[in-house]
This record gives C-alpha cells, sequence and structure tokens, in this order.
C-alpha cells in the first residue's frame, strides 16, 4: 500500500507528471489524489486533466489563505503525503510543522550547494565539475531539509545552462520515483515517523 498523494507545481510539471505515469503503470502502489497549483498558467495542469485526475489552482497571495484553502484540500482528499515539484512558495513553519516528514522537493543541485532559484546557471558560474539533483525532506529553510537521495551529473565543457537542465532533468525523473519507492517501502514496514 502506498500513500494518497497530493503533488504541488507552479510550472510545467514534468516531475508530476513523471509521478502520475508510474503511479498509473504501478511502478509505485501510491495514488495520486490531487494536482496543486498557486499558479492559474501552470502549463502542467492541462497535462493531467485528461488523465482524469483531479487538479486545484489556489490562486492566492496571502499565504495564511493559501494554506488554509491547501489544508481545506488536502483533508478532503485525504492526502497522507506531498511531493512538491517545481512548487515555487514558500510554506510557513506552521503548516510544515504538521506535516513533519510528510513533504519532499525536488531540487536541481546537490545540496547543500546552490540552494534557492537559478541552481543549474549558478553550478556553471562556479565551474563546478559535477552537479547534479536532490530529493530533501522540507523545513522552514530554502532547500535546507534533510536529505534523502542525490543523484549526480558530469559537467561538460560543451554544457550551457539549458543542456546542463535537461540532463539534471532525467535524473530528477528516475531518482523521484526512486524515493518515493523507498518511503513507500518504509511507510509499508511502520518506519514511517
Ligand atoms: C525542476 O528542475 C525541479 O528540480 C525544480 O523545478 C523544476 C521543475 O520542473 N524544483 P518540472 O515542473 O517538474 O518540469
Amino acid at each position: 500500500m502506498g500513500f494518497n498523494l497530493a503533488i504541488l507545481i507552479s510550472g510545467r510539471g514534468s516531475n508530476m507528471l513523471n509521478i502520475v505515469n508510474a503511479c498509473d503503470n504501478k511502478t509505485l502502489s501510491s495514488k495520486v489524489k490531487i494536482i496543486i497549483s498557486n499558479n492559474k498558467n501552470s502549463s502542467g495542469l492541462s497535462k493531467v486533466k485528461k488523465k482524469g485526475i483531479k487538479t486545484k489552482i489556489i490562486d492566492e497571495n496571502k499565504i495564511n489563505k493559501f494554506e488554509k484553502k491547501l489544508s481545506e484540500i488536502l483533508i478532503k482528499e485525504k492526502v497522507n503525503f506531498i511531493c512538491l515539484a517545481g512548487f515555487m512558495r514558500i510554506l510557513s513553519q506552521e503548516f510544515l510543522h504538521n506535516w513533519k516528514r510528510k513533504i519532499i522537493n525536488i531540487h536541481p543541485s546537490i545540496l547543500p550547494s546552490f540552494r534557492g532559484l537559478n541552481a543549474v546557471k549558478k553550478a556553471i558560474e562556479k565551474k563546478v565539475k559535477y552537479t547534479g539533483c536532490t530529493i530533501h525532506y522540507v523545513d522552514k529553510g530554502v532547500d535546507t531539509g534533510e536529505i534523502i537521495d542525490q543523484r549526480i551529473v558530469k559537467i561538460l565543457k560543451t554544457d550551457d545552462e539549458e543542456k546542463l537542465a535537461k540532463k539534471i532533468l532525467k535524473e530528477e525523473h528516475i531518482l523521484y520515483i526512486k524515493v518515493i519507492e523507498t518511503l513507500e517501502k518504509e511507510y509499508n514496514n511502520g518506519k514511517d515517523r
């Protein structure tokens, strides 16, 4: 038995779609209950509507109002685990406290390097030889939560930001599924804290 998942996005939603597909084809035993976006122009939403998955836009500037609506939806949908995938809002400490170790995020760098925005660009600018992606639990900081797993990508001299971002994204898709699979097993073994 897997999780009842909510996936929160703000943009194109390739990680989200990848998780949805992995649940559909039973690679994962979780069920995607709802996709929520804070951005009404998020192109990811239309990609899953056809699949019959519920989507919701929460268009609220004030974080307390946003989180109130979010919490109502999560309760209604019986969600017990949240995946952030390109979700561009900072959640409050209070909200995170209620979902301790139940929210994970993916970031396109080997954390703790290159937190925050433009992580791929920063890696190129710093001329590091390797970068990659990280999945971590979400805490009150920006990309500071406990690291769950990472995948490495070698930076080639010929890589520009676009090429490198593409290579990292490919690894992100592999990593997200692997991590959820591992967490599902922990959950089933009652190791869930
Ligand atoms: C990914 O690079 C992810 O690491 C970052 O935002 C991007 C989202 O891409 N947090 P997508 O919306 O999943 O395609």
